[in-house]
């Protein structure tokens, strides 16, 4: 994983196309198409459910932030899943093959969550840092783009929280849309995904879909994939216990026309 991860950010800091990996650019630039972007699969016995033919891809964002989870005994088999809390980037343009991506491959791209996890800071306000305690009055700094490996730029699209109901919200605010959605459908992360700097696991993949409750705006599919870290702790390690686990995924909005 961690020679991984440096290969990555190596590719990602040699942005200018000077590895011999890189192919010529003369081969490509009469035929330059924007690909159709599809759906990561988990490979495993079990997919979440494939998005509808007629379902129209709004954007692909890579969520950074906490899951929140809490054990009322030791005995609890699993901690209970409260919420989450992360900064949405938009990594679209990022696509393999998307004219002016500098991500070479897929490999390149499906890496994003594991360099955010590992080397971008978490973008939340804190009380205890060390102890991933957030602010939860204002647990979101001011809207910024993420740099990652020196020199990729990555815009700031938004923020993934729990509302006043506890329902998972997708605001989507630089671009105006919106989705509050439950979960439909999960399938566990493949078994070498990333455990994450907690070593718990990474969080299943999950299929979300509109919640129904008029909050939404112009989304109505949202798939969280390719996760990185964010499981809980064990309640017999913990005991009662709230407390939350850094995480990364992709997150790919869709609308249903
Ligand atoms: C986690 O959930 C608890 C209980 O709802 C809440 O008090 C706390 O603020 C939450 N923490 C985060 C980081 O969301
Ligand atoms: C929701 O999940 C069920 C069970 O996997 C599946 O049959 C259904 O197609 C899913 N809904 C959508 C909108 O994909």
């Amino acid at each position: 994983m961690v020679s991984a991860k440096i290969f990555v950010l190596a590719a990602l800091a040699t942005v200018a196309c000077a590895k011999s990996r890189c192919k010529p650019t003369s081969t490509s630039i009469s035929s330059a198409s924007v690909p159709t972007p599809t759906l990561p699969s988990t490979g495993g016995s079990k997919e979440v459910p494939a998005p509808p033919p007629t379902a129209v891809l709004k954007k692909i964002a890579v969520g950074h932030g906490l899951q929140n989870y809490t054990c009322t005994t030791a005995s609890q088999p699993t901690a209970a899943a409260l919420g989450a809390l992360a900064v949405l980037y938009d990594v679209t343009a990022l696509y393999p093959g998307t004219p002016g991506s500098p991500l070479k491959d897929q490999e390149d791209f499906d890496a994003l969550t594991t360099d955010f996890l590992w080397t971008h800071d978490l973008p939340i306000n804190f009380v205890d840092a060390a102890a991933y305690v957030a602010d939860t009055t204002n647990p979101f700094p001011a809207p910024a783009e993420a740099v990652l490996g020196g020199n990729l730029h990555i815009p700031f699209l938004g923020h993934h929280y729990f509302d006043f109901e506890a329902i998972p919200m997708f605001d989507l605010s630089t671009i105006g849309l919106k989705a509050s959605v439950g979960k439909n459908d999960s399938a566990p992360a493949p078994a070498g995904a990333d455990v994450g700097p907690s070593g718990t696991g990474a969080v299943a993949w999950l299929q979300l879909k509109e919640s129904g409750k008029g909050r939404s705006v112009g989304l109505d599919l949202v798939y969280r994939v390719i996760t990185a870290g964010g499981n809980p702790e064990s309640c017999a390690v913990t005991g009662p216990a709230t407390y939350s686990i850094p995480y990364s995924a992709f997150y790919w909005f869709y609308s249903l026309s």
